[in-house]
This record gives structure tokens, sequence and C-alpha cells, in this order.
């Protein structure tokens, strides 16, 4: 594959940086094309860790030119302290992505404090409220913060339609002064990266160079396939990957579908597979489970195959990258989610309706557990039969061919068992 997509299976947090970090390596050109800082990433390299939320995760390689397209939603703040821990790179920025602003992160906890005990659990970034505007047609695009003589004037108007918003929830009023030479700062750093990205992909494509579309969140996140309302507000799909680059959709070439050896949610709605008390916390602690983004801890689960299937359906997997493999070390037996029980009847496939999906009962399989450290491992053969046995329980059940699996978190302890990127020529 040329041109493939990383997709996240679950909700999120599977390890896609790490991947996409391993990947990388072997590409010219890394792409973010959804959400925002609600996203965290960590790469590992040399024992050193790197948390990213909205660089795209070749950014820590300075041969590949990475690119945030116009489907993402970027705080110009975040983006500025984030550039600030990287060096030596290659980024350009879309000149159509939206801006996220002040009052769309007084907005987001407004939002979610009037929703009460049924709040979505938002990461608290302003990603609802700036794709909600960008959809009403009164965002703010890169090409227009950017601009010097365009920006104050737009703000201005805004900042006005948004005071009067903030009023209804009691919030303080913003002040256009503050927040234009804010941001004034922060677009004139901003102004060198920014360009039509789509013109770039083509030409990059037209040269037949490697690219690799890095999802953030997961599909069970999707606002269209995933479990709503308790979702983002973009598309994590690799269908979303065309719209939110500018390419056309037949110059995709496949996805990797990168999927914990089990689940976790953060923040609110069903998860049918979720296991409590120790053996979560075990899960947990060993898996560092807490997020990367909020520090919140997470919601644990066996895997889901239900999940899967469902994700294989609507965005396509050519390849799944298993991750967190040893965290599963000493845990016997294990469990795997291979259909639900609801109202009587069983069924393979994720309701639509919430309440639906929260009256899913798992139904499962068990598979002997191994408790040989499998952290050093460098090969499938040298994996504990069990373990073996595990990764092809997966494959055979989803209905995908496992191309890589990894048992640690660092770059090196990733095993690659198809070779999916082409060669350079
Ligand atoms: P938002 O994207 O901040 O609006 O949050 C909506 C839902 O998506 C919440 O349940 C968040 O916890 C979840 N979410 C957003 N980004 C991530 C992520 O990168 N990993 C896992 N969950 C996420």
């Amino acid at each position: 594959m040329k041109r493939f997509v990383i997709v996240g299976t679950q909700w999120g947090d599977e390890g896609k940086g790490k991947i996409t970090d391993f990947l990388a390596q072997d590409a010219d050109v890394v792409v973010r094309f959804q959400g925002g800082n609600n996203a965290g990433h960590t790469v590992v390299f040399d024992n050193q860790k790197h948390s990213l939320h909205l660089l795209p995760s070749g950014i820590l390689n300075p041969k590949i030119v990475n690119v945030m397209a116009n489907g993402m939603v970027i705080n110009p703040k975040a983006l500025i302290e984030e550039l600030k821990k990287v060096n030596n790179y290659q980024l350009k920025i879309s000149d159509r992505a939206h801006i996220v602003l002040p009052y769309h992160i007084d907005l987001d906890g407004a939002n979610e404090r009037s929703k009460g005990k049924l709040n979505i659990g938002t990461t608290h970034k302003g990603i609802g409220p700036t794709y909600t505007d960008k959809a009403a047609r009164i965002g703010m695009r890169m090409a227009t913060f950017v601009s010097k003589t365009l920006f104050s004037s737009k703000l201005k108007k805004l900042i006005e339609v948004k005071n009067n918003e903030l009023l209804k929830y009691d919030i303080k009023p913003l002040s256009y002064k503050k927040i234009l030479n804010e941001y004034q700062v922060y677009a004139n750093e901003i102004r060198p990266f920014v360009e039509d990205t789509s013109v770039y992909l083509n030409r990059a494509i037209e040269k037949d160079l490697k690219i690799l579309f890095e999802g953030a969140q997961g599909v069970l996140l999707c606002l269209d396939h995933g479990t709503y309302p308790y979702v983002t507000s973009s598309s994590p799909t690799a269908a979303a990957v065309p719209l939110n680059t500018g390419i056309a959709p037949w110059l995709i070439d496949g996805a990797i579908g990168v999927t914990k050896a089990y689940t976790t949610r953060v923040g609110a709605g069903p998860l049918p597979s979720e296991i409590e008390g120790e053996l979560a916390e075990q899960i947990r602690i060993t898996g560092n489970e807490f997020g990367t983004t909020t520090g919140r801890p997470r919601r644990i689960g066996w895997l889901d195959t239900v999940v899967l299937r469902h994700t294989k359906r609507v965005s396509g997997l050519t390849y799944l990258a298993v991750t967190l493999l040893d965290v599963l070390t000493g845990i016997d037996p294990i469990k795997v989610v291979t259909g639900y029980e609801l109202n009587g009847k069983v069924i393979d496939t994720i309701p639509a309706e919430i309440n639906d999906f929260s009256a899913c009962k798992p139904i499962t399989i068990e598979t002997p557990g191994w408790q040989e450290d499998i952290t050093k491992v460098k090969t499938f053969a040298e994996l504990p039969k069990q373990a073996q046995v595990y990764l092809n329980l997966i494959e055979s059940i989803v209905g995908v061919p496992i191309g890589l699996f990894s048992v640690g978190p660092d770059r090196n302890q990733t095993i690659l068992l198809k070779k999916f990127v082409e060669e350079q020529s």
C-alpha cells in the first residue's frame, strides 16, 4: 500500500500514535484529518515519551512532511505550545481547517454542565462547539485567521454573537481586545505553515509519495457510525479521509485498524464488555490506562469483536494492528465478546438506539491465558502458544488479517507480520 489510513477500531486510545510512528519510518507524508487536541497520541522512542495532541505523529521525524488537513479543528494556542516541544520538523496546515477559539471551550463546559448526569464526558477542548459553528457556517477558518486584514473584523463580529450565547449560561463576556492581541501573535507564528494542503497532497500523490493518514479517536466515537450521542463531533473512519483532506476516494489503498488486545473507553456511554473490580484495576495499572489528554482513568473491557466487525464494515480494514498484548500476561482465562443478547435475542451488530445498546448483554467465549513475559518477543513464533491462539482467534472472528502486533510502548517492541508499505523505488 502506498496511501493508507490508520483507524482506531474501538473508542480511541488504541495506540494509533505508536503504530503511526512505527509505520511512518517508511512514509514520506503523515496527515491528521479530523479532530483536534481532544486526541492524545503517545509515541515512545529510545525510552523518551512524547505526547502529541494536535501534531501528526510523523513530527518527530525530520524527513517526513506533516499535514494538518481541512477536517481538523485547531486550537492555535495549543498548537504553539506543542510546536515548542519539537524541533527540526516539516509542517503544512490547511487554510480550510477551523479554529478553536476561547468561547468554544467555554461553551463546551457550559453544554456539558447543562446536561447534568446525561453529559457526554467530553474533553472540554471546545471540539463539539467548533464543529457546530463549522456546520452553522459561522466558523473561523485558518485562511481568515492568518489574514492580516480580515481576522480582526471577523473576530469582533463572532465575539458579539458568542458573548450573547455565553450570557445565557451566566458566563462572563469575553474581551474582544484581549483575544485579538493574544491571537494575533499566534496567527503570526502559524502563518508560514498555512497553505492549500489539498493541492499539496494531490501533487504528492502524482509524485507517488507514500502517505499515511492518521485517524484520531476511534470509529465507535464517529459522529455517524459511533455510539451516538456519546461520540465526538467528527468521523475517524477511512471514509472521512477524502472529504477531510481534499483527495479522491479511490486514491486510498487501504486501512490499518489499530485495536487494543482488550477494550477501553473514556467518557460516558455504554461499554457492553466492561469489567470492573480487581481485574479491571490490574489492566488499568499495567496498561497505564489513564487519558493522555485529561488524565481520567479509562474504563476497561474484554476485547469486543462485535465492535471490530462493525468497524470493519463501516470503515473498511485491510489489516489489524493489535497493541498492548503484553498487558494480558498473567490473566487466565481471557474472554472475548462474540455477540450480544438484547431482549432475549442474540445479535451481532450494534443497535443504533443508545438505550438498546445499553441493554446489550455480552456473549463471551474463553481462551487460555499465558504467564510468560512477552515484552522482548521479536517474532510471532516466540510468543507462548496461548498468545498465538489468542491472535489467531481475533483474526478468524473479525475476518481481517493481523499485520502487526506490539508487546510494549517502545517503537522497537512492534512486530511486523506483513510488509504493507511498499519499498522505496
Ligand atoms: P470531545 O471529542 O471532547 O467532544 O469528547 C466526546 C467524547 O469523545 C468523549 O467521550 C471523550 O472522552 C471522547 N474522546 C475524544 N477524544 C478522545 C480520544 O482521543 N481518545 C478517547 N476518547 C476520546
